[in-house]
């Protein structure tokens, strides 16, 4: 499906993500092949390319791979490469190793390593660079994630002429915490280069102002800071509260939470071939009255641990027949040189094994656990076999996997447990919304959920359904780039005039 792209062209619209939507991997034979990229971010950024005309500038998954730009499923992809060593210091180490555990709570402790930093730098300028070349004159460029928040700053200094919005999809956390990070101050100074800075909740947008307020003293006013116009003369550093009569420009911050293509999972699920392999994953595993589905990214933010932790003990409490029902839990490899990761895995795959050990029977599994990526109809598929559907994160920028979940249930059934830590849940209120932390309260929560009377369940799930297909990619995307557009217009006129 991919061909070179002919010529370099210039685009009005470009994203630009850590990684592109396709991956390139090696197989066990040896041969290069494209596969769809993990995570949240590609599938709800896939849809808004493949309706425009625009760019997508990214890496390709591999360490060393210098490709030209290419098309590929209605998109033209602009690949920026990454050695080996920066993949390590970037990637699995500033981006994975320092900022994720830092801004997810410090659920695990983040490395803090000068020589990291200086390759994220570095690499952030590689994509701003590239952006930079193939951007059109006046152009719209939409920046993505924790990975690159140093690119709007660096952009504007390349590019002034150009809209620059930010979406950040994970949490922003809070001042407490963020304030550890060595090069707090750059990086607030780098997300300050956008027009619009977007945010999941209105909690991280709250936040991100905290942090403009102490770290640059800059005046915050509704979703409105004042920032400034840098004084570029050497040694010069702007700080402080605007003074009468100085130039600034005003940045906005707020939330924009985003969804997933609801339309697709409806329309998936009511296919015939979809129903009857719903109904075939029931049957393989044995017919049981309750199926429990967690779907995730192993990643210790997730809450695997202490969903199984929960499950256990109503096993061993005799409150869940393990002939009556079956955890079904899909964790899909990830990030799995990051020594948490590894460490992850292996006590999530102990613990698994030692509920199987004690409560399979022969030809009946406990758990039914997967470390695989499976694609997107046969997920459908689990996700419609899912009486009760385990979303318990720890902390989570979104989680799309529940949303997921609602858009599948074209049957109004099915029951969302659902952690008050993700944010999902300032939307979907009438899921059973738990604190994955109270292990009593998550038992009792999924004790309920095994148990709600199908009037109960049917009620919710309209509900949820309502909230996620009014609040869908679409309008997402279109919310976010009507703000960044208007903004700009406003900005453009008042500095003419
Ligand atoms: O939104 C969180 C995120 O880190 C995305 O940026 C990313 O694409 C996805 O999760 C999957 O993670 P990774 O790209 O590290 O495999």
């Amino acid at each position: 499906t991919t061909r070179p792209d002919a010529e370099e062209r210039f685009y009005d619209f470009v994203v630009v993500s850590n990684r592109l939507p396709v991956d390139s991997v090696v197989g066990g034979d040896g041969r290069q092949r494209w596969t769809q990229s993990p995570g949240g971010l590609v599938a709800a950024l896939e849809p808004v390319m493949q309706s425009r005309d625009g760019a997508w500038v990214g890496w390709p998954g591999q360490a060393d791979l210098d490709l030209e730009p290419f098309d590929t499923d209605g998109m033209h992809l602009v690949p920026v490469p990454l050695s080996a060593l920066e993949v390590e210091h970037y990637y699995e180490g500033f981006s994975n190793d320092t900022l994720w555990p830092l801004y997810h709570d410090v659920i695990a402790a983040p490395s803090f390593h000068r020589e990291w930093w200086d390759t994220y730098r570095l690499v952030n300028t590689r994509f701003a660079d590239r952006t930079a070349e193939v951007a059109a004159q006046g152009g719209l460029v939409w920046v993505q994630d924790y990975q690159l928040q140093l690119v709007p700053k660096l952009l504007r200094e390349l590019r002034p002429d150009l809209t620059i919005g930010f979406f950040d999809h994970i949490p922003f956390p809070p001042y407490g915490l963020f304030s550890q990070l060595p090069w707090r101050t750059q990086v607030v100074e780098g997300l300050l280069g956008a027009d619009v800075v977007g945010f999941q909740r209105d909690a991280d947008a709250g936040n991100f102002q905290q942090a403009v307020r102490r770290l640059k003293g800059y005046a915050t006013k509704g979703s409105h800071i004042e920032v400034p116009l840098v004084d570029t003369s050497p040694g010069v550093r702007v700080y402080g509260p605007i003074k009468r009569g100085q130039a600034s420009r005003t940045v906005i911050a707020k939330k924009f939470p985003i969804s997933i293509d609801a339309a697709f999972y409806r329309e998936a699920a009511a296919r015939p071939d979809i129903r009857a392999r719903a109904r075939q994953i029931r049957g393989d595993l044995g017919n049981p009255k309750t199926i429990m589905l967690g779907v995730d990214r192993l990643d210790y933010t997730k809450g695997i641990r202490h969903r199984l932790e929960a499950y256990g003990e109503l096993l061993a409490e005799g409150r869940v027949n393990p002939e009556e029902v079956i955890l079904v839990q899909v964790a899909s490899p990830s990030r799995e040189r990051v020594l948490s990761y590894m460490q992850l895995r292996d006590e999530i795959e102990l613990t698994v094994g030692r509920i199987n050990g004690d409560y399979s029977e022969i030809g009946h599994q406990a758990i039914s656990y997967h470390h695989q990526n499976y694609p997107r109809d046969e997920m459908v598929a689990l996700y419609l076999a899912a009486d009760v559907m385990l979303v318990t994160a720890l902390r989570d920028g979104m989680n799309l996997v529940a949303k997921e979940y609602v858009a599948s249930r074209f049957d109004s059934d099915g029951v969302l447990v659902l952690s008050e830590f993700a944010g999902a849940s300032d939307e979907l209120t009438r899921a059973v919304l738990v604190n994955p932390h109270d292990i009593d309260g998550l038992k009792d929560a999924i004790m309920a959920a095994i148990e709600l009377p199908a009037r109960e369940r049917e009620s919710r799930m309209r509900y949820l359904r309502k909230r996620v297909f009014e609040n869908d990619v679409e309008k997402w995307s279109s919310g976010f780039l009507h703000v960044l557009v208007h903004h700009h217009a406003i900005v453009a006129s008042a500095s003419a005039s």
